[in-house]
């Protein structure tokens, strides 16, 4: 049966640790694996603002051999101008795989049970699993393992990277903590599935409204804007509710003495990040975004040898 990589736990914990140890590996020798050689055409689609993951997916398609094929959203009209499923239908006969950037979970799904071919979550509002599978390998090459360490995640807990911390921390065996404000904690189902996953691996999964209670002696502090992409009419209430959840100087004092600071990007210094932190030594920020085009080469390579 084709795999796909919708959400965090589409990957079982083993599963997750082979994809993170290739990524590793692809880095070392970023030329070496050619699997989608032919070349194998990998459609590409983008409906929010992107830089990261566009960059990354064409030169890390690239350098599997393969071929990067941008589909324009708008010009499709998917959705609109024909379904997602006869959508799928006729990109599954033109691509060995599709990545894509949307609005809705439940369309990326539908995607996935028509196109027969696999497909990869490039973000939507529930999910961003290659995100995390960057911000995993860039920790494990600072942090030397996983799984016991303890992450915290501040600010705006119910968005995309909230839920897929909750899933990708819980699957490698980490402890998981968000310090978000009442209302904004990740998806309760997402936070069900991420306690049992962490049942399994050792790990935690658990969320305080007090910033510094989240932060105490965690070995990673994370943030991402508190106004993701198509909440911008909040953006005035966002700041005001979620300004004491600020990633600065003086809450990662509170962090281990070795904790490391990501962020998915774009950041906002001054608001989610204090400038200091986001440009200080702590911060892996630019590692993570390299990170991106090795993860996500290794989730392609992986579900191409399994289709
Ligand atoms: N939560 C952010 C992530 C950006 C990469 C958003 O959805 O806009």
């Amino acid at each position: 049966m084709t795999r796909h990589f919708l959400r965090d736990d589409d990957l079982t914990p083993a599963e997750q640790a082979e994809v993170l140890a290739l990524a590793a590996a692809m880095k070392q020798d970023p030329f070496a694996a050619k699997p989608l050689a032919g070349p194998v055409t990998v459609a590409t689609i983008y409906d929010k603002p992107t830089l990261r993951t566009q960059a990354s997916f064409s030169s890390g398609i690239a350098e599997l051999g393969g071929h990067s094929m941008l589909v324009d959203g708008r010009l499709a009209g998917i959705g609109e101008r024909e379904s997602v499923a006869d959508v799928a239908r006729v990109l599954g006969r033109q691509a060995g795989e599709i990545v894509w950037r949307t609005f809705a979970q439940a369309d990326l799904e539908a995607m996935a049970a028509h196109s027969g071919v696999p497909v990869v979550n490039a973000l939507t509002d529930e999910f961003h699993p290659c995100q995390l599978l960057a911000d995993l390998q860039t920790l494990a090459e600072h942090k030397g393992s996983l799984a016991g360490l303890t992450a915290a995640f501040l600010g705006d807990a119910a968005c995309n990277m909230g839920n897929s911390w909750a899933l990708a921390g819980a699957l490698a065996g980490m402890h998981v903590r968000f310090g978000a404000p009442e209302g904004y904690a990740p998806d309760a189902d997402v936070l069900v599935r991420a306690k049992e996953i962490a049942e399994e691996t050792g790990g935690s999964v658990s969320v305080t409204p007090d910033p510094v209670t989240a932060a105490a002696d965690a070995d990673v502090l994370i943030t991402d804007t508190w106004v993701s992409m198509g909440k911008e009419s909040e953006k005035e209430a966002r700041i005001a509710v979620f300004s004491p959840y600020a990633l600065t100087t003086e809450l990662l004092g509170h962090a281990d003495p070795d904790a490391v600071v990501l962020h998915c990007l774009p950041a906002y210094r001054g608001k989610e990040i204090e400038a200091e932190v986001l440009d200080g030594p702590r911060s892996l920020v630019w590692d993570e975004a390299e990170n991106r085009r090795h993860a996500q080469k290794a989730i392609l390579a992986f579900l191409w040898e399994r289709r």
